[in-house]
C-alpha cells in the first residue's frame, strides 16, 4: 500500500502529535501498517477498541444496519435503538437509568453540565485538578489538566476546579454539580480513593448537588465491572460513557438516574446523530460481545496478571490502575522512551500528561499471551 502520510501532514490541521506509523487495518488486539507489519495494540486506539478491532460481530452489525437504514432521527421510533437501550439498562443494574444518546465524550459531558444546572437552578460546577473531560467549551472549562485548560481564553463562568481533597468542603447550596473522573486517566491513571469518592457522593446528597461520573475511560467493562461506580457502590446521578461503547463506531451515552430523569422535558436536550441506527447496532453488538465472551471478567483477570508480572520486573517503579486501565512508571526511562522501545518492537502503548507514566488501555479481549509478549519486550529495555 502506498505511504500517504504526507497528505495528512499537508492538509490536516496540525493539532495532533502523531506516532510514526500509519494504521491501515485492525484485527482483534492487533493493528497493521501499510506494509502489513503487525503491532500489538495496548493503546486500544485511545481506549476505544473495547471488543478488539473489527470484531466480526461488530462488522456484521454495522454492515447489516447500513444496508437497512443508515439514519433516521429521534423524531421517530426505531427498533434497533430500543434493543440497544434495553440491553444497556441491563448492564447498569441494579441502578436504574434512562439514556440520552449522543456522539462523543465531550458532547455527553456538555449535556451533563447543562442538565445539572438546569435541574438544580444553581450555577457552580465543581471538578477536580488533573481531570480530563473533553475539548468543547464547557467540558474544557471543567477539565483540570492545565496544559489543556491553558488554551481557554475565557473559561465558562462558575466552573471551579479544585484539588480532589478540597471538593467536599467546597460543595455548598450554590453547587449545581460535582463532575468527577474517578480514575484520572489522561493525567497518568491517578486513582481517587473510594473514601473520597463516597464522601463526595454524600455531600452532593446533603447539599442537593448532582453527582456526575465521567466514565468515558473507566466504563464499558474496562475496570472489571460495566461501570466503575458499580464496584464502588456509588450511584451517580449522571454517568458519561463514550469511547468503547460501540467498539469504535462514534457513539456516547449519558446515563440519567431515574430519580431525576422524570424532570427532563421534551426538547430539553437533543442531538441529530445521537442514537442513530448504525451506532445503536454497534452498541447492541458490543454489549452482546461483552456478555458472550465474558470480557468484563477478562479485563479484571488479565489486568491483575499484568500488574503482577510488571511488579516482578526490576526496572518497573510503579503500576497503578484497575483492570485494563493501567499506568506504569520506570526506574530509568520516561514514558516516551519506553513507548519508542515498544514501537520498535511492534507494540503500541499510550503516554499521558505525566511524562513518567506509560498508559495501557488495550482491547478487553487481551490474552495472557498478549500480556506475556509485552512483558518480554519490556525485559529487553
Ligand atoms: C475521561 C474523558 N472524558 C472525556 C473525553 C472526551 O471524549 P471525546 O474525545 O469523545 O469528546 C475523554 C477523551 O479522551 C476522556 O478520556
Amino acid at each position: 500500500m502506498t505511504n500517504l502520510r504526507h497528505l495528512e501532514d499537508r492538509f490536516q490541521l496540525d493539532t495532533y502529535a502523531k506516532l510514526p506509523i500509519s494504521v491501515e487495518k485492525g484485527q482483534g488486539c492487533s493493528v497493521f501498517d501499510e506494509n502489513g507489519t503487525e503491532y500489538l495494540d495496548l493503546y486500544g486506539g485511545h481506549c476505544v477498541a473495547s471488543t478488539g478491532h473489527c470484531h466480526p460481530k461488530i462488522v456484521k452489525a454495522i454492515q447489516q444496519q447500513a444496508a437497512q437504514l443508515i439514519f433516521y432521527s429521534n423524531a421517530t421510533y426505531n427498533s434497533v435503538r430500543g434493543r440497544a437501550l434495553e440491553k444497556l439498562a441491563q448492564f447498569c443494574e441494579p441502578a436504574r437509568y434512562k439514556a440520552f444518546l449522543a456522539n462523543s465524550g465531550a458532547e455527553v459531558n456538555e449535556n451533563a453540565i447543562k442538565l445539572a444546572r438546569a435541574l438544580t437552578g444553581k450555577p457552580t460546577v465543581i471538578s477536580t485538578q488533573n481531570s480530563f473531560h473533553g475539548r468543547t467549551y464547557g467540558s474544557l472549562s471543567a477539565t483540570g489538566i492545565e496544559k489543556y485548560r491553558a488554551y481557554l481564553n475565557t473559561p465558562v463562568p462558575h466552573h471551579t476546579v479544585l484539588p480532589v481533597e478540597e471538593v467536599v468542603r467546597a460543595v455548598n447550596e450554590e453547587t449545581a454539580a460535582v463532575l468527577v473522573e474517578p480514575i484520572q486517566s489522561m493525567s497518568g491513571v491517578e486513582e481517587i480513593s473510594i473514601e473520597t469518592l463516597k464522601e463526595i457522593e454524600q455531600v452532593c446528597r446533603v447539599k442537593g448537588a448532582i453527582l456526575i461520573f465521567d466514565e468515558i475511560q473507566t466504563g464499558v467493562g474496562r475496570t472489571g465491572s460495566f461501570l466503575f461506580s458499580q464496584q464502588l457502590g456509588i450511584s451517580p446521578d449522571l454517568t458519561s460513557l463514550a469511547k468503547g461503547i460501540a467498539s469504535g463506531y462514534p457513539a456516547a451515552v449519558l446515563l440519567v438516574s431515574e430519580s431525576i430523569a422524570h424532570q427532563v422535558k421534551k426538547g430539553d436536550l437533543g442531538s441529530t446523530f445521537g442514537g442513530n441506527p448504525v451506532a445503536c447496532a454497534a452498541i447492541h453488538a458490543t454489549l452482546e460481545i461483552l456478555e458472550e465472551e465474558d470480557l468484563i471478567s477478562n479485563a479484571a483477570v488479565i489486568g491483575s496478571y499484568l500488574k503482577r508480572k510488571l511488579r516482578e520486573l526490576s526496572g518497573v517503579k510503579e503500576v497503578r490502575g484497575r483492570g485494563l486501565l493501567l499506568g506504569i512508571s520506570f526506574q530509568d526511562y520516561t514514558a516516551k522512551e519506553v513507548q519508542k522501545h515498544l514501537i520498535e518492537n511492534r507494540i503500541l502503548a499510550g503516554t499521558s500528561n505525566n511524562p513518567d507514566i506509560l498508559r495501557l488501555m488495550p482491547p478487553l479481549t487481551l490474552s495472557h499471551e498478549n500480556a506475556d509478549q509485552f512483558i518480554q519486550v519490556l525485559r529487553k529495555l
